[in-house]
């Protein structure tokens, strides 16, 4: 029998439901929310009343993609964290009532996990590789930055993490702080391709193991812009690609040096990267060419299950509803999971 999840992802600032069938993609839609652009980051607030409004119609459409109707939903997959309260709120809330509703089991995903998963996401009419076991992965994304081993679909241990902040928290806010608008980290990448990475150059920092620190490079940078600005106040507009090149090198080569770091300690061979990050060509292009000096088996998610999606939360959630790791009822959402 063929089992049907429909997940639902609400952490941030996307509203996006998906249909996943015995770990087949049938749809995975997200609804964007404009509105945090011009404010230069997610309001909390708005966020969730814009989850309200999109949940509904989100739902629908993904079923009418996935051509299936409520009856065929064997489960449903939600994100109970980590992520912004009031957005996870509405996921969880709208997750139990479908449950209730149909009398079918209720499945918690953590965001995270759900990240890493993506590269276990089946698709029809493609020829769908996927990683053998341990695997190693690099997972960067707007909250979090973290190396990961994966034993098997179940077990994952952390054996690196940030000590401040997030990879792409440095994007955004240097992204931030030469005038960009949230989130800042598109818009470097795709001025870096025009740019000179070796134009400037910024803080890295020496962190023991195979955690990672950010905030330092954060200061270089303002510091940098800081005294440029004063010779010349036209100094970004003047070299914005030779300056976002500069930067994302920099974070790019942090982010490398550990993973490479990570494989040589573990001997893990099989490297996959996830999370908002791994959206971006200069890390692609690097991880890619790592792997073929080192001989590692590269897995670089699809743009589409790079940055927050349900696809992902549908692919864990199927793969809990495989050992009946249902959830109560009571369950209520984490910030921090
Ligand atoms: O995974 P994600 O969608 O949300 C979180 O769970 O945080 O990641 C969002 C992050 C943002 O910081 C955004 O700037 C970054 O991913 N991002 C990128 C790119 N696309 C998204 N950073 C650098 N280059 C990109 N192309
Ligand atoms: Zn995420």
């Amino acid at each position: 029998m063929a089992v049907t999840i429909l997940a639902i992802e609400s952490s941030c600032d996307d509203t996006s439901v998906a249909v996943i069938r015995d770990g087949y993609v049938l749809s995975n839609l997200i609804a964007n929310q404009e509105i945090h652009k011009s404010y230069g980051g997610v309001v909390p607030e708005l966020a969730s009343r814009a989850h309200q409004a999109n949940i509904v119609p989100v739902t629908q459409q993904a079923m009418l993609r996935a051509g299936i109707s409520i009856g065929d939903v064997d489960a449903v997959a939600f994100t109970r964290g980590p992520g912004l309260l009031g957005s996870l709120l509405v996921g969880t809330s709208f997750a139990k009532g479908f449950a209730v509703t149909r009398n079918i089991p209720l499945i918690e995903v953590n965001h995270l996990q759900a990240h890493v998963m993506v590269h276990f996401i089946l698709e029809r009419e493609k020829e769908n590789r996927i990683p053998s076991f341990p695997f190693l992965c690099l997972l960067v994304s707007g909250g979090h930055t973290r190396i990961i081993i994966m034993r098997n679909h179940y077990d994952m241990e952390m054996i690196g993490n940030t000590i401040d902040d997030a990879a792409g928290e440095a994007f955004d806010k240097c992204g931030k702080v030469m005038g960009f608008p949230y989130p800042a980290g598109p818009l470097i990448d795709k001025l870096a391709r025009e740019g000179n990475s070796r134009a400037y150059s910024f803080a890295k920092p020496a962190v023991k193991g195979l955690d990672f620190s950010f905030s330092g490079l954060k200061t270089s940078f303002l510091y940098f812009l800081r005294d440029r600005l004063k010779e010349d106040p036209d100094f970004i507009e003047k070299n914005k690609a030779d300056i976002c090149a500069s930067l994302q090198s920099t974070i790019i080569s942090i982010l490398i040096s550990k993973t490479i770091k990570a494989s040589h300690e573990t001997g893990i061979t099989e490297i996959g990267i996830a999370g908002g990050v791994s959206a971006n060509s200069g890390l692609r292009t690097g991880m890619t060419e790592e792997a073929q000096k080192r001989k590692w088996n590269l897995f670089i998610p699809e743009f589409r299950y790079t940055t927050d999606n349900a696809a992902m939360i549908g692919i864990t959630g199927y793969y809990k509803y495989l050992r009946k790791e249902f959830t109560g009822h009571e369950v209520i959402p984490l910030a921090r999971y």
